[in-house]
């Protein structure tokens, strides 16, 4: 089943176009990551998807969904199906991991067990398989800020999967991690797209992550999608490809541009 489908679809800032024209077709249980170099539209890409990004062409269908003209009320809903990991983990420190990981229910949870932490035995169970599912159990009760970054990112992976999403995304989930944390946190993503068949999409600054465990890889690159498929089909002209043209483009960026103490600039002036 298609959960996201764009087609030509062109996302970016004001009249500025960051992601161009790009056609993408994600289905159920996929784990996807999107790699390129910095500023090719990675997040944009992402959070499009979670439709905060503004839609400048094309079409964009998640979860059955039509974002461009999607309703508010739909558009709640839409974003209920969403976990949305960021790579600053958006954890509120002075709160438990327990009631961190909760708050990923709110949306499926009475106000008044939400607003004084009330859990019932079978929400205590629940919570405690995504403590497992994510190996945080024996945190369950230290504060957020008293954990490490992997730690942290646990849990914000746990609140995800609390949420009962069908999409996973997660922009940068291991940015700033050891290997041993990093690789933690995607044995953690891999095993939520397993047990719960969530779908889970992550931008990866490290190529060699995503060989190892997605199964689909795309490639961007200055907003247009230069790759799409196996790990195993990803040659290494391709990845000079993604990661050298945008240099290339920067290049003639800072060729551009002008500055006051150049030769060029001063015979033009
Ligand atoms: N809120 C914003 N307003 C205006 N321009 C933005 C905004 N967010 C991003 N951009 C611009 O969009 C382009 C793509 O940014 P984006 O964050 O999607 O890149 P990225 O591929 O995720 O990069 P990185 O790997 O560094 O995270 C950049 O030129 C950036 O300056
Ligand atoms: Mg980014």
């Amino acid at each position: 089943m298609d959960q996201i489908c764009a087609k030509k679809l062109t996302l970016g800032y004001g009249r500025k176009d960051v992601v161009k024209a790009v056609d993408l077709t994600i289905r159920k249980g996929e784990f996807l990551s999107i790699i390129g170099p910095s500023g090719v539209g990675k997040s944009t890409l992402l959070m499009g998807i979670n439709a905060t990004t503004s839609i400048l062409g094309g079409t964009l269908k998640v979860l059955g969904n039509d974002v461009g003209s999607i309703r508010h009320g739909d558009l709640k809903t839409l974003r209920s199906k969403i976990g949305v990991i960021f790579q600053g983990f958006n954890l509120v420190s002075r709160m438990s991991v327990l009631d961190n990981i909760a708050s990923g229910m709110l949306h499926r949870k009475p106000l008044f067990s939400a607003l004084f932490k009330h859990y019932t035995p079978r929400q205590y169970e629940e919570l405690y398989e995504y403590m497992k599912v994510v190996g945080i159990e024996e945190e369950a009760l230290s504060r957020c800020d008293r954990l490490s970054g992997g730690q942290k990112q646990r849990v914000a992976i746990a609140r995800a999967i609390a949420q009962n999403p069908e999409i996973i995304l997660a922009d940068e989930p291991i940015s700033s991690l050891d290997p041993v944390s990093a690789r933690a946190v995607l044995e953690t993503l891999r095993s939520a797209n397993e047990k719960y068949g969530i779908t889970v999409v992550a931008n990866l600054h490290q190529l060699e992550y995503a060989r190892e465990f997605c199964t689909r890889i795309i490639g961007m690159n200055n907003g247009r999608i230069i790759y799409d498929g196996p790990p195993e089909r990803l040659c290494q002209a391709t990845v000079d490809q993604i990661y050298s043209c945008s240099s290339r483009q920067e290049m003639q960026d800072v060729k551009n541009m002008r500055f006051p103490f150049s030769p060029s600039a001063a015979s033009t002036a």
